[in-house]
């Protein structure tokens, strides 16, 4: 029997924040529970099990599976995550066609290029970290994607790409500012679609951008404009997003000196597993919602077409039966190991086609192994003495200082 907390569990959400989940599974030894969350009845899971169940099988769809805050902000109608079967495999291709080796070395010469040019600006200064990351990412995904930024244009874009991540885990005021935000990025992005289909801006070929502006679906017909809009802020506001791995990333490199250390000396035979630790470790998305696309049979128990289920990603990447001491950053566990599809789930579980696991991990991972490059052999700085606790329930979290540096 899956396990029932009474009442309502919002305020205990809140409160907990990412440790919500994992704290209920500990106590009850299950690892899932029914509970209620804005008196919505919603069914917690965790672990391989339960992400494969989520992922795999068309068994949930997003509809009406997030509030319209957050939904708005993060994924929006008309985009690849709102689709199901052959339309979104289809969709879900243009996108993976992005992330090809080749392009994935574009995106690591020109986010060098653009480091380099930012260090010109911090050096001699201490700069908050968190707030630098947004306009170097802006500048680095949009030369990449092919998508022209006129001159002063970079601030508007940047904070509005920003504040689609920062705030959508907010309530209330915060939110809906940053969602007018979004409505001007919109506008932007269907200008840019409109400039290239009407041969007014020539991105090169087989630049994400000409790939959006003309992909087509299975009827043929190029995507609306609105839609094409939202795809490109699909690619554009999550590699914005990286920002926060890159913050963790940093982070890690100054709590644990040694791998610096080691990085610095050329020995990156542990990078991989210090870029897999720094996303497992990162509490960025709490959980992924979905709701049941038919009746459903979890482990003997029915959940009724339309139940409301969250997985959670924070408590997966940290259960205890796949995770020797999860709380533990250790990069060396990884060594020999390959983590299974559906026990790293920082970015979605499953396989990548033929479901919703995020088309942009080669890219995250990319930026991510890089930014350790550069922090650690290439920029010299000093972490000043600073509050760089992490409150763990704030949506995404970050250090409370911002993590600022001294950049030498
Ligand atoms: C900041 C790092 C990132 C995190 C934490 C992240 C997280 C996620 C998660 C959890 C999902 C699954 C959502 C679901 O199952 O409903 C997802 C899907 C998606 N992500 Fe990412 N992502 C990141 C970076 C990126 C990047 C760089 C791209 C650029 C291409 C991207 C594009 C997408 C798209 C288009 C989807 C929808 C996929 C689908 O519905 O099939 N993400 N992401």
């Amino acid at each position: 029997m899956i396990p029932v907390l009474p009442g309502d569990s919002s305020a205990a959400f809140l409160r907990e924040g990412y440790r919500f989940g994992e704290h209920r599974f500990d106590r009850l030894g299950s690892d899932s529970f029914h509970t209620r969350i804005a008196l919505r009845p919603v069914t917690f899971l965790r672990g391989p099990r339960a992400a494969g169940f989520f992922y795999e099988g068309g068994r949930f769809t997003r509809a009406a599976a997030l509030p319209p805050g957050v939904q708005h902000l993060l994924q929006d109608t008309g985009s690849v995550q709102r689709l199901e079967g052959r339309e979104h495999a289809h969709r879900k291709a243009m996108f993976l066609g992005m992330m090809m080796p080749t392009a994935m070395a574009d995106v690591r010469r020109i986010y060098r290029d653009e480091w380099a040019n930012a260090v010109e600006g911090w050096r001699g200064y201490e700069i908050e970290f968190r707030r630098e990351l947004p306009e170097l990412l802006t500048r680095t995904v949009c030369r990449w994607a092919g998508v022209p930024l006129e001159g002063d244009e970079i601030e508007a874009r940047s904070g509005e790409l920003a504040a689609m991540f920062e705030y959508a885990g907010s309530f209330g005021p915060p939110n809906w500012a940053a969602r007018v935000r979004r409505l001007r990025a919109e506008a932007w992005a269907r200008r840019v679609i409109r400039e290239v289909r009407e041969g007014d801006h020539a991105p090169a070929p087989g630049s994400p951008l000409l790939d959006i502006a003309t992909h087509r679906g299975l009827d043929g017909e190029e995507l609306s404009l609105q839609d094409a809009a939202t795809e490109l802020l699909n690619l554009l506001r999550p590699t914005v997003a990286v920002a926060r791995f890159l913050v963790f990333a940093a982070l890690a490199l100054h709590h644990r000196p040694q791998w610096a250390e080691r990085f610095a000396a050329g020995d990156e035979s542990d990078l991989e597993g210090f870029v897999l630790e720094v996303r497992r470790h990162a509490p960025f998305f709490p959980a992924v919602a979905g709701t049941a696309a038919h009746d459903l049979d979890w482990e003997g128990e029915r959940l009724d077409q339309g139940s409301w289920v969250m997985l959670d990603l924070w408590a997966t990447n940290h259960d205890p039966s796949v995770w020797d001491d999860p709380d533990e950053f250790r990069p060396e566990r990884f060594r020999g190991r390959e983590p299974g599809p559906n026990e790293l789930v920082p970015q979605g579980a499953g396989f990548v086609e033929g479901g919703h696991r995020c088309p942009g991990e080669d890219l995250t991972t990319e930026l991510i192994r890089e930014t350790v490059r550069l922090l650690a052999r290439d920029t010299r700085y000093v972490v000043p003495p600073q509050d760089l606790r992490v409150r763990m329930n704030r949506f995404p979290a970050v250090p409370n200082s911002g993590l600022r540096l001294r950049v030498a």
